[in-house]
């Protein structure tokens, strides 16, 4: 059992200033703490240096722009990318893909095209791409799934074909945890010649990521649910498609020639990163991803599997709890219901009690409708959380139920 958290809180100053307050934080689907290293990071950014990128030839502004590609080089290892220039800074996953959807999606989806999502996306790897369907005439097609919430390879086989322009998928889901297997998914899609994107949003900050190994052709995720600042995410773009994509947003720095009749669009990653950066944002992702090379992924692994299983082992004591995607689950994140109770008066209770969950339709209506139900309490759990930490949130739990029934 999993109890001894101390060193790991002592370096995340808000677990830190609310240690004694016995407040239990199962929410990092939602957003996960951030560590000194990230918030020290953003501070020295602002202290010391605060210069603008790609521009300025002053010492100042060299330096920081060293830092901010040093970043690039960082997440681009961090994920397995061949190229540096094959990521490209956003202010999250949900601008990611809006990014991907109106660059990649308008240069080469059309009327009659199919995309294929499933019905289990969360909003934001949805509406880009049903908002692109409608202003291009494509059509939204639903990747099958079966009883355990994952993608059915067979029958995704047999719904392929030429006319199926791009697949989005998550990773993992920010409602059950599940992690699809997506390297079957991608293998599958590339013998139609239909690339792949991923919505690792809720993916980095629980398995390692490797976009080579996986062999997706985009990728992305948020800083803020990788332990690092909000603001900031992460755009993959494999190579081969830097010539099939147009500018997402123009201004500065992603222009060469800025003529009026002609204008000369700057190389990628700069092409898609139009106007001044979150700089500070980007950086503090760098710190994040050296917080987890430092702590190691494998750790955080073993200490979510413990979490997990720890967990799942007390819900099942739980009377007239419905779970929501048990199985394959990779990712300590729990999503039920307790059957005659709403669940928004769950959570409310939960949190008088200082337990910090979130309810409703976890912004993935599209699986509450699969599910047959209008929401869900969600406890998510990040390896910083410990066993004392479950066994309260059960016992407060358990309070409630016979409290409301
Ligand atoms: N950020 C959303 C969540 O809480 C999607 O899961």
């Amino acid at each position: 059992m999993y109890t001894d958290n101390k060193n790991i809180i002592k370096q995340f100053p808000y677990l830190q200033s609310v240690k004694n307050k016995d407040i239990v934080y199962f929410d990092n689907a939602a957003t996960t703490h951030k560590p000194n290293k990230v918030v020290d990071a953003i501070c020295e950014f602002y202290k010391s240096n605060n210069t603008n990128i790609h521009r300025s030839t002053h010492v100042q502004g060299a330096a920081i722009t060293q830092d901010y590609e040093d970043s690039r080089k960082c997440i681009a290892k961090f994920i397995g990318a061949k190229n540096n220039n094959e990521i490209i800074f956003t202010s999250g996953a949900t601008e990611s893909i809006n990014l991907l959807a109106n660059s990649y999606g308008r240069k080469n989806i059309q009327k009659g095209d199919v995309i294929l999502i499933s019905e289990i996306e969360h909003h934001s790897n949805m509406l880009p791409w049903t908002t692109l369907a409608k202003e291009t005439g494509a059509e939204i097609q639903i990747i099958p799934l079966n009883e355990e919430l994952m993608v059915d390879l067979s029958e995704l086989k047999l719904i392929l074909n030429n006319k199926v322009k791009i697949i989005a998928i998550h990773h993992i889901s920010n409602v059950t945890g599940i992690m699809q297997n997506i390297k079957s998914i991608i293998s599958i899609a590339h013998k139609f010649n239909i690339p792949v994107f991923v919505d690792g949003a809720q993916a980095p900050s629980h398995i390692k990521i490797d976009v080579n190994l996986l062999n997706c052709d985009f990728y992305c995720f948020s800083g803020h649910k990788l332990f690092g600042p909000t603001g900031v995410g992460v755009l993959f773009i494999k190579h081969k498609y830097f010539k099939q994509l147009t500018p997402y947003k123009t201004g500065g720095q992603m222009v060469v020639t800025a003529s009026i009749k002609k204008p000369k669009w700057a190389e990628m990653p700069l092409q898609l990163e139009a106007g001044t950066p979150n700089i500070a944002g980007v950086l503090g992702l760098r710190a994040a991803i050296e917080f987890i090379k430092e702590y190691g992924i494998n750790e955080i692994i073993k200490k979510e599997e413990e979490l997990n299983s720890y967990m799942e082992m007390q819900l099942k004591n739980i009377p007239k709890l419905i779970q929501y995607g048990k199985y394959n689950k990779t990712a300590p994140i729990f999503a039920f219901n307790i059957k005659n109770i709403h669940h928004y008066d769950i959570s409310t209770l939960l949190a008088q009690n200082n337990i910090l969950v979130r309810s409703g339709h976890l912004c993935n209506q599209g699986l509450m409708n699969h599910l047959k139900i209008d929401g869900c309490v969600r406890a998510s759990l990040a390896f910083y959380n410990n066993s004392n930490e479950i066994d309260k949130f059960i016992s407060v739990l358990k309070k409630i139920i016979s409290f409301l029934k």
